[in-house]
């Protein structure tokens, strides 16, 4: 056997069914690689099955300080949220998983880069796309060019022996420090609400009978310390994730439109990006021109649509990056959220950068705006509107 494919490996059922097919019908040898990304798994027990799948050797990438560093915070920037809901913890995680891919690949001089996505979603279309930016090797996804189905996925694993957790019998999950992604099974039946053992992260049942509150710290756009401490991004990410996911904050659940056409019921817990996020942008309408919170709505929502997209190699997204890291000089400031059975609220935020004025919003005594400077201003803001609707009434 001289071909070789390298494969991004996660111990599900997908990768070690994809393992299998690689050494049995494409008559392969097979590398795999783990991608650390916070999904919390023994890596030792992934090393393991990889092992015994029969691979020729199994790398396991430790990227989480990267995955934060220069996935998420710059997703934080961009207030990043698809079709208003969805944080992209996946979307976030599969180019930089193929591209340490990818730097093994060199090393281990494959044939071929192999992914386990199936064609009907978008995962696909992140690994194809970030592979293809950086090499030219074929690509080889078993599961999507056989038209695999989850029941025959699951009945070969059997045949192979390969282990099946539970959970993965009933629900597809993804995971990594930014959310927890949950498809699949009943929650196919988009009328159907989730069962409560589909969440892990956000407590669900016997919520604290009292608020507590969350206060988040930003620096040029990124958090640096919670609730009065400096942590390190991981362990920032960490903590919000615990102390929002015990109040009940963070479940997602809506339909969302995949690259490929199809419409799909999604379901997520984002603790610590809900919180993050919903921080993050109220800062910024705070230091932000109105003009400035105009535009950059609109660069953010284009950022998040190219990254669920696929298209995170593409020049468009650093050029974004580029708008959205000279926007973010002045978020600097503490915001205050009320965290209550399972409900979010921002309930205060200070910056050195505020352009909130006491003295000129004050509707008390003292006020140091003019209102009769306002009037001239209204008559022409209004000028053209008030003229059609006059022209309007003549007739
Ligand atoms: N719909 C999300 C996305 O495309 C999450 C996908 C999660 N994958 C999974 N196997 N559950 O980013």
């Amino acid at each position: 056997m001289s071909k070789k494919a390298i494969l991004a490996f996660s111990g599900g059922l997908d990768t070690s069914v994809v393992v299998k097919y690689l050494q049995e019908k494409y008559n392969m040898d097979v590398v795999t690689v783990t991608v650390d990304v916070g999904q919390g798994d023994d890596q030792k027990k992934i090393a393991a099955k990889a092992k015994k799948l029969g691979v020729k050797k199994h790398y396991n990438v430790d990227a989480k300080k990267e995955f934060v560093s220069d996935f998420i915070f710059p997703s934080i920037k961009a207030n990043s949220l698809y079709q208003k809901k969805y944080c992209l913890a996946t979307a976030l995680a599969r180019p930089l998983i193929a591209k340490k891919v990818l730097e093994i690949a060199k090393k281990e001089k494959v044939t071929a880069l192999a992914h386990g996505c199936s064609g009907k979603g978008n995962d696909q279309v992140r690994f194809d796309v970030t592979f293809s930016s950086g090499s030219n090797l074929p690509i080889i996804a078993p599961i999507r060019d056989l038209n695999l189905d989850r029941k025959t996925e699951l009945q070969f694993a059997k045949k192979h022996g390969i282990k099946i957790d539970s959970v993965a019998k009933k629900f597809s999950i993804d995971q990594n420090l930014w959310g927890r992604a949950i498809e699949g099974g009943v929650l196919e039946d988009a009328y159907k609400e989730p069962p409560s053992d589909a969440f892990i992260w956000v407590k669900t049942k016997n919520l604290a009978t009292n608020p507590s509150y969350l206060k988040i710290q930003f620096e040029k756009g990124v958090p640096v310390a919670v609730d009065g401490k400096n942590l390190n991004p991981i362990s920032l990410i960490e903590y919000i994730n615990k102390k929002a996911g015990v109040a009940g904050i963070g479940i997602v659940d809506h339909i969302e439109d995949r690259v490929v056409g199809i419409k799909s019921r999604e379901v997520y817990e984002t603790p610590a990006a809900t919180c993050l996020i919903e921080a993050h942008s109220d800062l910024e309408k705070m230091v932000h021109t109105k003009h400035e919170n105009k535009f950059k709505s609109l660069v953010d929502d284009e950022w998040s649509w190219l990254v669920y997209s696929g298209l995170w190699e593409d020049p468009l997204r650093k050029d974004l990056d580029a708008f959205i890291d000279q926007t973010q000089k002045r978020v600097s400031g503490t915001v205050k959220m009320r965290l209550y059975n399972g409900s979010l609220r921002v309930v205060g935020r200070k910056s050195k950068y505020s352009l909130y004025s006491y003295k000129v919003a004050t509707y008390g005594k003292g006020s140091t705006f003019d209102q009769k400077l306002a009037k001239g201003f209204v008559e022409l803001w209004g000028m053209q509107s008030t003229e059609a609707n006059k022209l309007q009434r003549k007739r």
